[in-house]
């Protein structure tokens, strides 16, 4: 019998504890957790993205601040934000959405919020200090960590002996996903477009990762019978069946023949996405302790 990962069930857990987590953070220090959330510009995906994170945020208890910029504002503008956002002791996150509008320097902006309100997990730093294997230190990237959560909840903390393959290796998600396999003591494989024989090198893994961006490249036959199967892609495909020019998602892997040979697989949309900002609310949370000299909790 396969498990299909409801990720929407697994998020509102993670955010049940978020909420627990903040409150308690104020009854003890009488610090309220902040997030701001900076947007620049017009994609009105970006701008779906955001009033969703906000309104958790609000939901979570915390202090939630965002600020909406028109497309023509400056990189000394941004910049200039950014440093009052980093000055504020009542804020302990700092989102900016990506992508920026073409003009800016995205990453100069990015590398500009102090590391510890870094809560998408950007920062040099805390690729950092994931990469020496520091993670109670700093901030980890939100879809690779919510990807994690999965991960533990269905192997345990300790993945000594197991197999695991990522397909990807961006800095957003790929990177920082292998190095929490790997401290979490797993074997790890990174793939990617110049691996040979992509198919075998997946056939080894017990928990296979995909974060691509390919529609349902992941096939029946890379998959070892038993493995657990995490699905990172969001693609949108020509789905005619629903009517002249619908779409929908999927992921990276072919779901419906997947599932017949994993144990655990995730669905698409419903599994690793909901986490993301689940986890985003985490960081934030984590940061707030961290600045009240606290235990940070764990998600
Ligand atoms: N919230 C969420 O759920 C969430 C968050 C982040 C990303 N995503 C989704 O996850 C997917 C990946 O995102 P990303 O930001 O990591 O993408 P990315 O930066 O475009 O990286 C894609 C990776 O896939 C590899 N690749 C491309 N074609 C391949 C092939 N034919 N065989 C093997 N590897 C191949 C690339 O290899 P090279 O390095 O060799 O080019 C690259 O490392 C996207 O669909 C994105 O929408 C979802």
């Amino acid at each position: 019998m396969t498990t299909v990962i409801d990720g929407k069930q697994v998020a509102a857990s993670v955010i049940d504890a978020v909420k627990t987590a903040s409150q308690a953070l104020t009854e003890q220090t009488g610090v309220k957790t902040g997030l701001a959330v900076v947007i620049v510009g017009n994609d009105p995906a970006s701008h779906a993205y955001v009033s969703s994170k906000s309104k958790m945020a609000k939901e979570c208890g915390f202090t939630s601040v965002q600020h909406t910029l028109p497309e023509e504002t400056t990189q000394a503008e941004l910049a200039a934000l950014v440093q009052t956002l980093n000055k504020d002791e009542s804020l302990h996150g700092i989102l900016v959405q990506l992508p920026l509008p073409k003009h800016f320097n995205s990453e100069a902006i990015i590398q500009s919020i102090l590391p510890e309100k870094d809560v998408d997990g950007l920062h040099v730093v805390n690729a950092g200090k994931l990469a020496t294997g520091d993670l109670d230190g700093g901030l980890v990237s939100c879809t690779p960590a919510g990807a994690m959560v999965f991960v533990k909840r269905t192997h345990g903390e300790d993945l000594s002996g197991l197999n695991a393959v990522v397909i990807g290796r961006s800095n957003l998600f790929g990177k920082p996903m292998a190095q929490l396999l790997l401290a979490a003591n797993a074997t790890v494989t990174v793939a990617h477009s110049r691996t040979k024989d992509l198919a075998s090198v997946c056939r080894s893994a017990d928990i296979l990762v995909a974060a691509v961006g390919r529609p349902e490249m992941v096939k029946a036959d890379w998959v070892k019978p038993g493995a657990t199967v995490i699905d990172v892609g969001i693609n949108r495909i020509a789905a005619p069946e629903k009517g002249e020019g619908k779409s929908r998602l999927v992921g990276d892997v072919a779901f419906d023949e997947c599932a017949k040979v994993a144990a655990v697989i995730t669905p698409v949309p419903g599994g690793v996405g909901p986490m993301t900002i689940a986890m985003l609310m985490a960081n934030t949370v984590i940061a707030a302790y961290r600045k009240a000299g606290k235990a940070a909790p764990k998600f």
